[in-house]
């Protein structure tokens, strides 16, 4: 451990489960109660957008009533007490890292604070409805869309998150299934770069063997604990 001075990591809705979010997978998660065709494509959007506008609407506004977790506020200790580098890439579209204290986070898969104009292309902070086909605060034009990533579109920040990988020397995975890709194959990025590979999850994922470790438990007792061990043997 005290080699370590580039750390990848990588969250799923696994971390923010106990803050009450659903996950996606889940009995009862939100592709049970939602068809991914529906919800999560350009083409559902195209037909029908006020079904997508709706159900974006609806996770945007349960955020006011969920808080981070001490997951989340972990890994904001981990960014401002490492002494090297750390990458946090989440493909959850709440705000709770950033919530729990964390400066730098990417978002792979977009954001439900914020808002894509399909007119002038702009990104602006949002917190409101869009099924009233608001305007546009930079053109003005009602065509807003969630600014998250579906399924057929690319993830954000490739570039930045493959540089990373290539030169860490630790990659871990928290909460996530390791079912969808890209963010699926960063284990392998990391490996072939020499990185050690670390998982905490609630149960085996799909892709636990290609772990160098798998640590099984709730996000919120692992994490901590985690965190606590990085930052008294690396210093
Ligand atoms: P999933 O729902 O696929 O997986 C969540 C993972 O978190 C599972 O492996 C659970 O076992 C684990 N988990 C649940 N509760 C936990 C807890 N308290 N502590 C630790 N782990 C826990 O969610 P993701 O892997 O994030 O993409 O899904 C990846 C992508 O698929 C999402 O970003 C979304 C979805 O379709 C898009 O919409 C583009």
């Amino acid at each position: 451990m005290t080699q370590i001075k580039r750390i990848v990591i990588l969250t799923g809705a696994g971390i923010s489960a106990e803050s009450g979010i659903d996950t996606f997978r889940a009995a009862g998660g939100l592709w049970e109660q939602h068809r991914v065709e529906d919800v999560a494509t350009p083409e559902g959007f195209a037909r029908n957008p006020d079904l997508v506008l709706g159900f974006y609407d609806m996770r945007r506004a349960a955020l006011a009533h969920v808080a981070p977790n001490p997951a989340h506020a972990a890994l904001a200790r981990l960014q401002g007490e490492f002494a090297g580098d750390v990458l946090l890439v989440t493909q959850n579209v709440d705000d709770l890292h950033e919530r729990g204290g964390s400066r730098q986070v990417l978002h792979m898969h977009g954001e439900l604070k914020s808002a894509l104009c399909l007119a002038c292309e702009a990104r602006s902070p949002w917190h409101a409805p869009m099924l009233d086909r608001p305007p546009c605060p930079v053109c003005a034009a009602p065509s807003l869309r969630p600014d998250v990533v579906w399924f057929g579109e690319m993830p954000y920040e490739m570039g930045r998150i493959y540089q990373a990988l290539e030169t860490c020397d630790l990659f871990v995975s928290i909460g996530t299934s390791g079912a969808v890709y890209p963010a699926a194959g960063f284990v392998e990025e990391a490996r072939r770069a020499g990185a050690r590979t670390l998982e905490l999850n609630l149960e085996p994922s799909e892709g636990s063997h290609r772990f160098d470790e798998s640590r099984l438990g709730p996000a919120s007792v692992l994490v901590p604990a985690w965190v606590e061990e990085v930052l008294t043997t690396t210093s």
